[in-house]
């Protein structure tokens, strides 16, 4: 029988993944269904949902906006990135288990490693906003090995308790949290825009000398093309700008592979998704 998959979220209709995984299905030959799902936001839902769908034979789900916390929730093993983001985004359904990962993160540093070929070893990171998003790239990025990750954010508190949350588990890199104000005077090599303001075209109040000469800025949005952050790193001199559809690409790899033991190629995936950042 051909192994079920799907995406699951609310509103759903605008995701990517069944094309994605469609593609990577193609790619390496393995036999499987991927739909979209279209969540109930009601109390217990996402619950009914996901029971309804490994009742049919689902194997996996990803899980988008809104249902990250009610998947974290469900899940009976969580994977540290998962169980420190709070958050989960790929299940894998075996017999009673349920598995469950927060890829995002992971899809960032390989795009930014692998994809774009930069180093984050060593390096000077800023990453703006202290939500969801910002929750899940943390641990990747100290991870690879960044010698300073300031979280900064409009509401400085939250991203002061963010980044004492993630201290301990921060190994050698520098964990520090403040409000946007708090950055004059700092330079960074690799500053992320994790916020949800690029989703409105809003932009982080920050200062253009954040960006370093030879600086990376990447926007976790994809889709949106040039940003208001990325036309101001432009403006500021930043070697690279870029928006989030090689993470988008890699996250869904991740979760593929997990659940098929096949790493599919994301070079294509790429270049059909990507939007010019104009
Ligand atoms: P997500 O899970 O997508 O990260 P979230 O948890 O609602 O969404 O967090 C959104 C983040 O974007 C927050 O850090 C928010 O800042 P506040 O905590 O001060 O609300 C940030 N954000 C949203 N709009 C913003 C804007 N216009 N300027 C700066 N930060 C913004």
């Amino acid at each position: 029988m051909t192994d079920r998959y799907a995406v699951i979220g609310n509103p759903i209709d605008h995701s990517k993944s069944p094309l994605i995984h469609g593609l990577f299905a193609q790619a390496t030959g393995q036999d499987l269904h991927y739909t979209a799902l279209l969540g109930e936001t009601t109390p217990g839902g996402f619950a009914r949902a996901a029971n309804a769908f490994r009742a049919a034979g689902g194997r996996g789900l990803n899980v988008t906006v809104p249902f990250k916390t009610d998947a974290f929730a469900y899940a009976t093993e969580l994977s540290p990135d998962a169980q420190l983001a709070g958050a989960v985004n790929a299940l894998k359904f075996e017999g009673d288990r349920v598995l469950g990962q927060n890829f995002d993160g992971i899809g960032l540093v390989r795009d930014v490693e692998r994809n774009l070929g930069l180093a984050i070893a060593g390096q000077r990171v800023l990453v703006l906003g202290a939500g969801g998003a910002t929750r899940g790239a943390l641990l990747p990025l100290a991870r690879a090995g960044a010698s300073l990750i300031v979280v900064a954010n409009r509401t400085a508190e939250k991203a002061k308790i963010l980044a004492q949350t993630f201290v301990p588990h921060a190994g050698g890199t520098t964990v520090e949290g403040c409000g946007l104000g708090a950055l004059e005077d700092r330079v960074f090599d690799i500053v992320f825009n994790a916020t949800s303001a690029s989703l409105s075209a809003e932009l982080p109040v920050i200062s253009p000398s954040v960006f370093a000469p030879g600086a990376l800025a990447y926007d976790l949005v994809y889709g949106k093309g040039l940003t208001p952050f990325l036309r101001l790193a432009r403006q500021a001199g930043c070697a690279q700008v870029v928006d989030g559809v090689g993470m988008l690409a890699e996250q869904a790899a991740e979760a593929f592979e997990w659940w098929r033991g096949v790493r599919p190629d994301t070079r294509d995936v790429i270049a059909r998704l990507t939007v010019p950042l104009t």
